[in-house]
């Protein structure tokens, strides 16, 4: 009697671990091995085969991989893959925590139900009580069509705990499929979008749609590909010429940024590189208006191939993004004279803000290179709001208080020299090389103002011209009034760029400061 009850309750415990092997096998399977061939055929990696690719080996642990769906309508009850569409857990990448989702094309094309936004919801709040970062990747054909509102129900249960999570954690989201409706909401609010080269879309309607209601015909790519997010829209920050290097830039992104609002960002101080900086006073060309790299400044000041651009192709005229200056992680704005000669214009102000907002939620300092001629003249720039778009970088730059450095390298001209990190608007250390020139305007315009007159009198007026511009340039095209005054706090030589704001960032590295109570300001957004 004994060996029988203690045979049957071998048995029954062997069955009870057969069936739990026999559920994870099926989770692992996805929607199938036929749908998976599908997947690679389109040049898809699968969910998990995505999450191993970004995580450090082996580090991945799955929760809710035995969730189903609840739907009783359209055959759904017949149908209750294992997972509903998404993978989600949490893993290690370089030896930080990090939450992670990765939606499961192959079951009901990844489409979002109930139980599949409750999977999402419980990592993102688990990521935010934890204070990691949480990372998605999206492939998915959007609200899951049969069951209705509760669909809609989770995005927005989604959609609040993005903005919840906004400034508090860092928030990546990785496109690699179709992103389309409503559901492209969740990427916009996150902090960083990429994109895949090829494979990925995000549009609120779709080609068919946009056809039916407006006669336009249209490709998925020409609609929503990376090409249209990453020149046009600005929606995707970095784009992968593939999924693996996709997959590869978020962990490079992740690798500038603290882990939550209260942890400092990722430093190394063993990173001690000696550069030689003299080759900074080449780049500054001898006349007035002729176009230079800025990036050649960027890689020469900060350690070697540090730099990681966001926006690159969107809004060329200004440069965003990170890069370590011995070992420690920064935020970087600067003009780009190859485009628009550096103007100011309304993705310009869109760009920048928005990133300085990111690096002082993250307590990353920012520093600013400034060769500004002023904003972009033009109708099309009025129209479109260069005034409300130009004033959210002033109110990003006023409003940040981390650490802000910046270093004005040729031009500072006008409202443009105010909103680049002037010391008006709180900068702490305000440097600027010989060769910069902080005037209300260019000489040669400033002139044909101040001298009008003269001028319509003048036997030989462009000759006149040229006089006074050479002697408002003597003036005016320089530091020395700015550094009078005390708006500039020293005037230094290129080479010694990168010592001083290392100093710089060493002596602001405990900085406090208070902004008068309030729920929160109202950025002209
Ligand atoms: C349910 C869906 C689905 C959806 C795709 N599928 N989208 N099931 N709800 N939204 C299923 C398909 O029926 C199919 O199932 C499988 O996923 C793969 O889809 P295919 O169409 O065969 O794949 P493909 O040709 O690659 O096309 C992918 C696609 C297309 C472009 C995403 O499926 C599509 O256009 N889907 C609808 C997109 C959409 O309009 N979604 C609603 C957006 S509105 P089988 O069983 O055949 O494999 C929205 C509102 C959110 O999301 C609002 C938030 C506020």
């Amino acid at each position: 009697m004994y060996l029988n009850n203690n045979n049957r309750a071998n048995e029954k415990e062997e069955s009870n671990y057969d069936k739990l092997l026999d559920k994870r096998q099926k989770s692992l399977e996805g929607g199938g091995k036929q749908r998976i061939e599908n997947q690679h055929k389109k040049g898809k990696l699968t969910a998990r085969e995505r999450i191993e690719v970004l995580v450090d080996e082996n580090s991945f642990v799955e929760i809710d991989s035995l969730v189903t769906h609840q739907a009783q309508k359209f055959n759904l009850e017949n149908n209750k893959p294992l997972g509903d569409g998404v993978v989600t857990g949490h893993a290690i990448i370089a030896e930080r925590q990090v939450f992670i989702y990765s939606q499961d094309f192959t079951i009901f094309g990844g489409s979002l139900g109930r139980a599949q936004a409750t999977k999402i919801c419980k990592v993102m709040d688990l990521a935010i009580k934890t204070g990691n970062p949480i990372i998605g990747i999206l492939d998915s054909g959007g609200a899951r069509i049969q069951e209705g509102v509760a669909s809609l129900a989770g995005y927005g249960d989604i959609f609040y705990r993005n903005t919840q999570a906004s400034g508090v954690i860092p928030q990546i989201s990785i496109i690699l499929g179709p992103c389309a409706g409503g559901a492209v909401y969740s990427p916009a609010l996150t902090d960083f979008v990429l994109m895949n080269k090829e494979n990925s879309f995000m549009f609120v309607t779709g080609p068919e749609v946009v056809k039916a209601v407006t006669g336009e015909e249209i490709s998925f790519y020409d609609l929503g590909g990376s090409g249209v997010h990453s020149r046009k829209t600005g929606v995707s920050h970095l784009v992968g010429e593939n999924e693996e290097k996709t997959l590869d830039i978020a962990r490079k992104l992740l690798s500038y940024l603290p882990s939550n609002n209260l942890c400092d960002p990722p430093f190394n101080p063993e990173i001690i590189e000696e550069i030689d900086q003299h080759s900074l006073r080449e780049i500054i060309p001898d006349l007035e208006n002729e176009p230079y790299d800025m990036k050649e400044i960027i890689s020469t000041i900060f350690d070697s191939d540090s730099f990681l651009e966001l926006n690159e192709d969107w809004a060329k005229n200004i440069i965003v993004g990170f890069a370590r200056i011995q070992g420690l992680s920064t935020g970087i704005i600067a003009n780009q004279p190859l485009f628009l000669g550096g103007a100011i214009d309304y993705n310009a102000a869109d760009k920048a803000s928005r990133f300085i907002r990111f690096c002082d939620s993250f307590n990353i300092p920012v520093l600013t290179l400034v060769d500004v001629p002023g904003f972009l003249p033009g109708v099309k720039q009025e129209h479109e709001g260069i005034i409300r778009h130009g004033a959210k970088l002033l109110y990003a730059y006023s409003e940040a208080s981390v650490p802000k450095i910046s270093i004005i390298v040729r031009k500072a001209y006008g409202g443009a020299y105010i909103v680049m990190s002037s010391k008006h608007l709180g900068t702490d250390i305000n440097l600027a090389w010989p060769s910069a020139e902080i005037a209300v305007m260019g000489a040669e315009g400033a002139c044909r103002i101040l001298y009008k007159n003269k001028l319509k009198d003048a036997e030989n007026p462009e000759e006149v011209l040229e006089e006074f511009t050479a002697e408002f340039k003597e003036e005016f095209a320089n530091p020395y009034q700015a550094a009078e005054l005390g708006y500039v706090d020293k005037v230094i030589f290129p080479e010694e760029t990168r010592k001083e704001i290392i100093t710089s960032l060493l002596l602001l590295q405990n900085k406090r400061e208070q902004s008068p109570k309030r729920k929160h300001g109202i950025s002209p957004v």
